[in-house]
């Protein structure tokens, strides 16, 4: 992947890593009865089920349409995602207090949690979908290059979400959100990548990606 977004995340990871190292490292200095332990992966499946898993589902996805499926999306996504919420840098109320509450070790427990969850199929759509707006969106999508950072099949990779089968009206909020400036992103790639795209395009893009595999394909 050479998208600029790739070199600019190098400077968060290590940051989070960094700082949840120091904890570690004294809990082995202060012996075998330490309890100030990281704790173990298990426990982030069991908190996600306690704390994430009422808005998000216990696998990753709902039918809640401006809650983002994350079934399927890499660690790396993830985590960015989560820092920003923290810091205050992409807000939303309910996302936002929860993600006040967690500590570094947090963000990456969660994190390699949301990584081991399988993607998971949109459910059968009610009306088959409109042909044409389906052809307009996937022009779209090569034209403006989505598929060149998102991938030809829409699942991401690192720090690039997938978007394949994302709820559509999260997917439209979001493509939006970052046109308009709501929502930044941690890298410029995506306020770049919507600057020549009309905002009636951007729905159509949302209708395609959301229903991305086509039945069938
Ligand atoms: C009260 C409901 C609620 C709870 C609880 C909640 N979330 Fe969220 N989460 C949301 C909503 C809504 C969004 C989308 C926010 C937006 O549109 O900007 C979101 C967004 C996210 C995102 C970004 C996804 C993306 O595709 O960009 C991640 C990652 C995430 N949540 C992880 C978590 C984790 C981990 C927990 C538990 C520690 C959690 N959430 C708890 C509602 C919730
Ligand atoms: C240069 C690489 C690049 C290109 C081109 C690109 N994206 Fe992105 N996209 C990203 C990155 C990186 C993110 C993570 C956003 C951030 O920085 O917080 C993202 C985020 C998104 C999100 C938010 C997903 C979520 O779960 O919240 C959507 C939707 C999206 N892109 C759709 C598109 C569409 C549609 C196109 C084509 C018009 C496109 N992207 C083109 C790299 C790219």
């Amino acid at each position: 992947m050479t998208c600029t977004a790739a070199l600019a995340l190098v400077a968060i990871s290590p940051d989070v890593g960094g700082q949840q190292k120091a904890p570690a490292a004294r809990a082995k200095s202060s012996g075998p009865t330490a309890t100030a332990k990281p704790p173990a992966a298990a426990s982030y499946a069991q908190r996600f089920a306690g704390l994430c898993a009422a808005c998000h589902g216990a696998n990753g996805r709902t039918g809640e349409p401006l809650t983002p499926v994350l079934a399927g999306q890499p660690s790396l996504y993830a985590i960015t995602q989560l820092f920003l919420f923290r810091e205050g840098r992409r807000s939303n109320e309910a996302m936002t207090a929860v993600a006040k509450t967690l500590t570094d070790d947090d963000l990456r427990g969660f994190s390699d949690f949301i990584g081991t969850l399988p993607p998971v199929p949109a459910p059968p759509p009610a009306a088959p979908p409109d042909a044409v707006r389906m052809a307009k969106g996937r022009a779209l999508a090569e034209q403006h290059k989505c598929v060149f950072c998102h991938g030809a099949d829409l699942a991401g990779g690192q720090q690039v979400p997938r978007i394949g089968s994302q709820h559509e009206d999260y997917l439209r909020a979001s493509l939006h959100g970052f046109q308009s400036g709501s929502r930044p992103g941690y890298t410029q790639a995506m306020t770049a990548a919507l600057s020549q795209i009309p905002e009636a395009d951007l729905d159509i893009l949302a209708y395609y990606v959301a229903r991305f595999p086509p039945a069938g394909k």
